[in-house]
């Protein structure tokens, strides 16, 4: 329906995969998840048993991983790495613990981020992660940081995390958030940040489809407007 860019940033649990899934059906966009590449990347690792303390180890493993994103039938995201579809294995609380190792190496960024401006190179796409609108996509014509108290991030984390049958307490879950936000705040490449021109949405007291409505609204106006 509408032919944009819209990035949508925030930390871990924020509600950004939800948002941007919503949003991007209701706009007729393509959903694009950044945090899925840099987890299947994290899986390998894990499957290939590599010291996540060495960088070197990592990029090479990056340099030798096909990462690929096709819609899935539900209209999430289903990641495919060398192929084979991990998009399951990628959300299990071991690369939970890991992942932040990965995304904070330069070169891994850089793969991943080459790869993700040539997806959004058509245009129509709707991108989260944490750098999106600051380098991945600083010409989106739409900005969105979200977030939410890191005591609703960690519960909602835990739900789902539960309902998928891991057994994990509650505070560990948030343990792991408070110490991935950590690593993805203070990193030296495209930490975590707002960007300068981006709507916040504070999301702890509002329901999935509350944010949707919100950055769909938004969007309708400004394109009404002409100011998009
Ligand atoms: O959104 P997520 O929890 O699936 O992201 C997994 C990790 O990847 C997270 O710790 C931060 C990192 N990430 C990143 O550094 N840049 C992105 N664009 C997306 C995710």
């Amino acid at each position: 329906m509408v032919h944009v860019n819209i990035a949508i940033d925030g930390p871990a649990g924020a509600g950004k995969s939800t948002a941007a899934k919503g949003v991007a059906k209701r706009l007729g966009l393509k959903y694009i998840d950044t945090g899925a590449m840099y987890r299947a990347i994290t899986w390998k690792g894990i499957l290939k048993g590599i010291d996540f303390e060495k960088s070197r180890e990592i990029e090479l493993l990056t340099s030798n991983t096909v990462i690929n994103i096709k819609k899935g039938s539900d209209d999430s995201n289903r990641i495919y790495l060398d192929g084979v579809d991990v998009t399951t294995e990628i959300r299990d609380p071991s690369v939970n613990r890991k992942v932040s190792l990965v995304a904070k190496n330069q070169q891994v960024r850089d793969m991943m981020v080459a790869q993700q401006r040539e997806i959004a190179s058509g245009g129509g796409i709707v991108m989260d992660g944490r750098d999106i609108g600051t380098h991945v996509l600083p010409g989106a014509h739409f900005k969105f940081f979200i977030n939410a108290t890191l005591e609703e991030r960690a519960h909602r984390r835990y739900l789902e995390l539960t309902k998928q049958g891991h057994e994990i307490s509650e505070e560990d879950v948030q343990k792991e958030i408070s110490m991935r936000d950590k690593i993805d705040t203070e990193r030296e490449f495209s930490p975590l940040v707002a960007a300068k021109d981006a709507i916040f949405v504070d999301t702890t007291n509002l329901t999935a489809r509350e944010v949707e409505e919100k950055i769909v609204i938004h969007v309708k106006e400004c394109i009404q407007a002409g100011t998009a």
